[in-house]
């Protein structure tokens, strides 16, 4: 192996050296606990609303998702009745968040985050829910993560790049030395954006924008997905 080599080898050794998850969908099932909250506020309206809408709804901020919903709405909503519905969606799903427990973190995340700790690499939170803090106190996760960007840190919720950009400068990495794990395609698209490498789980998985994709993270360790970066890298540099 000659020198050039070895370079290369380590300059693939170092391809990642953050990692910015999202919240919901990804570390914890609450996007479960959001779809039920929108039924029940499109019940409560009688606008039409089913899991095919609800997907557009990943990773786009409470006020974008309600414009989504009113989408088919048969009267029009002035503001401060959006609010209130807003308000009151929030009221429904904070209530499924009181019987929030650890138990509802995802397969495969206290994996990845021990392989982290271990490594030494740091990890991030970059979700557009308000409730995050609220959120991550329940499933007792809060010391795990360097950095916690929320839907109050940020102006434009995804698929705008910034919340995962200033989680990046808070982690003082650079972007393109960022891995983002998404359930969302919004969140898919903020992460290209962004410049960062993509891993898409759950829902998100069959888009084809990310670099890598699994049914959820129990079914891709970081080890083997670097060995993947790693191999496509070598190989597209041979010499
Ligand atoms: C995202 C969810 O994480 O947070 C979206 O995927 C949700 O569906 C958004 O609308 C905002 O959440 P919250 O908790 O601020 O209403
Ligand atoms: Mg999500």
């Amino acid at each position: 192996m000659d020198i050039k080599h070895n370079e290369l080898i380590e300059k693939v050794r170092r391809l990642i050296e953050a990692v910015i998850f999202d919240l919901d969908g990804v570390i914890v099932s609450t996007d479960e606990y959001h779809y039920q909250a929108w039924q029940k506020l499109a019940d409560d309206e009688n606008i039409y609303f089913d899991r095919v809408i609800n997907e557009r709804l990943r990773g786009v901020g409470r006020m974008g998702c309600l414009e989504i919903i009113l989408e088919r709405a048969t009267r029009d909503y002035t503001t401060e009745e959006k609010k209130e519905l807003a308000d009151r969606k929030n009221k429904y799903y904070r209530e499924s968040l009181d019987k929030l427990s650890p138990a509802d973190i995802l397969p495969g995340v206290m994996e990845w985050l021990q392989t982290l700790k271990t490594k030494k690499i740091p990890a991030a939170i970059g979700s557009s829910s308000k409730n995050t803090g609220i959120i991550l106190d329940r499933i007792e996760l809060t010391d795990c993560f360097n950095v916690i960007i929320s839907g109050n840190d940020v102006k434009k919720s995804k698929p705008d790049p910034e919340i995962f950009l200033l989680a990046a400068e808070r982690l003082k990495v650079d972007p393109c030395r960022c891995l983002v794990v998404e359930d969302a395609v919004s969140g898919v698209e903020a992460g290209i954006a962004a410049g960062m490498k993509v891993l898409a789980v759950g829902y998100a998985r069959e888009d084809k924008r990310a670099h890598m994709s699994a049914a959820d993270l129990s079914k891709i360790s970081f080890d083997e997905l670097i060995q993947k970066e790693q191999k496509t890298k070598l190989k597209s540099n041979p010499d």
